[in-house]
């Protein structure tokens, strides 16, 4: 396990500090990390005394450059193994996806040993981290069967042990139903064994996937097992999963692709955060959620990647933002708050997706003077360092 550190960050052009009535903090800047957490953040011209010429901290020299939180990726499928590249390049060709394919990921999840699905988390949460993401929300949901389901959540808990992002554990075992019978056994014998290894518990509810009231049966279920709920809803049509995520009060409604006015005005009532999910409108080449409309009825939005291998396969928090800003139409500030702040909100934490007093030190210093090159430059690398409770990781 890595030390907590102490940090000075230097010299930055301006930081999106996304605390109080001034969430841009305009530089020259610098931030100051004892053990890992935020101590202060300050103007340049005020360093030297606030340190009182005492502090023998490391220090990282911005050198004019943007600083924001670290990335939250609020929503990704991180552990599966194989991968459904030529579904992709059939659907190039005018094949329509189905929630259906899930199942080709959960035949080879299962034959995939615990230290195959590790790895593979080790590898693409390494991914997540070189594009500036420190803390990841990785969901299982390709066993669907209790023994694999509980692998999964074990890989999680082990990868995260080997890996610079903090994990944090959804339960998806109702990613889909696959046969009669199934919601009964997740709800006895998958939901006891899996809850201990999670700290959410998602479904998919969606054509060809879970409907409300089965949706509604394992959030409940999972909520006595003391798992937040969460809901991925009108991404493939309109079921009414948005008003079900509402009912319950859940942590975040995911994907809202075809939510209404009237969704969108009860996700904002129960405080519910909207996780908007851009890279998979692209890779599906689907209709886009409506990011606006949210953020007009008041709601506080969150962008995750999705990582998986059917609908979204990348680990690019960069190129979330650039969509959201190119065809959301959000503003680099709207979308960095979303992929930080948003993200955190979306996971009830208060620690991370901000840079405050007592928040965990995890910044990214972007390569440019402005987080609009987060956008400006899609595709490109943009990410200086990244910085995880204190300590310089990439
Ligand atoms: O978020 N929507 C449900 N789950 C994934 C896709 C799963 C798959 O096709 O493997 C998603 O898009
Ligand atoms: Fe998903």
């Amino acid at each position: 396990m890595r030390a907590l550190g102490d940090l000075i960050v230097r010299r930055a052009a301006k930081m999106l500090t996304n605390c109080g009535d001034a969430p841009v903090f305009e530089g020259p800047a610098a931030v100051i990390i004892r053990d890992g957490r935020v101590a202060k953040v300050v103007s340049e011209l005020d360093l030297r005394d606030e340190l009182a010429g005492s502090s023998d901290a490391p220090e990282l020299d911005a050198e004019g450059r943007a600083v924001i939180p670290g990335f939250v990726d609020a929503h990704t499928h991180l552990v599966f193994a194989g991968d459904r590249a030529d579904e992709f390049a059939a659907r190039l060709e005018g094949r329509r996806y189905e929630a259906g394919g899930i199942m080709r990921t959960v035949e080879a999840t299962r034959a995939a040993s615990l230290d195959d699905l590790v790895a593979g988390i080790v590898e693409r949460a390494g991914r997540c981290l070189d594009g500036g993401t420190t803390t990841i929300e990785v969901k299982s949901g390709y066993g669907l069967e209790t023994e694999t389901e509980r692998r999964c959540l074990e890989a999680i808990q082990r990868a995260g042990d080997l890996v610079e992002p903090e994990l944090v554990a959804t339960f998806l075992g109702a990613h889909l139903n696959p046969e009669p019978g199934y919601i009964d056994m997740l709800i006895e014998e998958m939901l006891p064994v899996c809850a201990p290894l999670a700290s959410s518990c998602d479904a998919f509810c969606d054509v060809g996937a879970l409907s409300v009231d089965e949706s509604r049966r394992v959030l409940l279920v999972g909520k006595e097992h003391g798992l937040t709920p969460r809901l991925h809803a009108e991404e493939l049509d309109h079921t009414g999963g948005a008003q079900l995520a509402a009912e319950l009060g859940c942590a975040s409604a995911d994907h809202l692709v075809h939510a209404s006015n009237e969704d969108a005005a009860a996700l904002a009532a129960a405080g519910v955060v909207p996780v908007l999910l851009p890279a998979t409108s692209f890779s599906l080449r689907s209709s886009y959620a409506d990011a606006r409309r949210f953020l007009d009825a008041g709601a506080e939005i969150a962008l995750a990647t999705d990582c998986n291998p059917g609908t979204s396969y990348t680990t690019s928090m960069p190129f979330v933002v650039a969509l959201a800003c190119s065809v959301y139409g959000l503003s680099a500030t709207e979308a960095v708050r979303a992929a930080t702040a948003g993200g955190a909100k979306a996971l009830r934490r208060d620690d991370i997706g901000i840079v405050g007093p007592g928040a965990r030190g995890d910044l990214v210093v972007i390569d440019g003077e402005d987080w609009v090159d987060l956008a400006y430059h899609p595709g490109m690398d943009t990410i200086a360092h990244a910085v995880k409770e204190g300590s310089i990781v990439r």
